[in-house]
């Protein structure tokens, strides 16, 4: 496993729909244990493919916040909406592609979600709190939507130019 670089806003490739996985192979299976590597290394609680530089429809996520409590990491390929709640809940997210800016982004409390395993298995789950927020969140970004995306656009601005002067920085040193 290795910790892949993480793809900074803005870049034409977190702006772009991903495609689908098609045939499970080795390359995936290594891209999915590199991207949950990098994701727990962060640290983050979710990942998608484009935010390391591949198209394709797989994200990563393990909200699990208590010390105590054992991981769950999971690995969703070709994840989408099935069903959404009608309740909405406001969560202060942020993106590994857009370190250290946080924003209230306004979603539904609950969705269903269907996606396929790395074991070939169509898989269902209802996820709220936390886990809601963050597979609608991963899922928006294989559909080249950000977070701030969601935002009035003066503030949207503000945090791009930020995010411009940041790799700017990065470059330099
Ligand atoms: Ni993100």
């Amino acid at each position: 496993m290795s910790i892949r670089p993480i793809i900074i806003h803005p870049d034409p490739r977190l702006k772009k729909a991903a495609d689908p996985v098609t045939d499970i192979t080795d390359d995936l299976r290594r891209l999915a244990d590199d991207m949950l590597e990098t994701m727990y290394d962060a640290p983050g609680i979710g990942l998608a493919a484009p935010q390391v530089g591949q198209m394709v429809r797989l994200i990563v996520m393990d909200c699990v916040k208590d010390e105590g409590e054992a991981p769950r990491p999971m690995v969703l390929l070709n994840p989408r909406v099935t069903w959404s709640g009608e309740e909405c809940s406001t969560y202060e997210e942020g993106c590994l592609s857009i370190p250290e800016q946080f924003a209230e982004v306004e979603r539904p409390s609950q969705v269903e979600v269907a996606w396929l395993g790395l074991d070939g298995q169509t898989h269902t789950e209802r996820f709220d709190g936390l886990w809601s927020t963050c597979v609608q969140h991963e899922i928006d970004h294989l559909n080249g939507k950000l977070f701030i995306d969601y935002l009035k656009p003066l503030k949207r601005q503000m945090i791009t130019r930020k995010m411009q002067k940041l790799k700017r920085e990065r470059a330099r040193a």
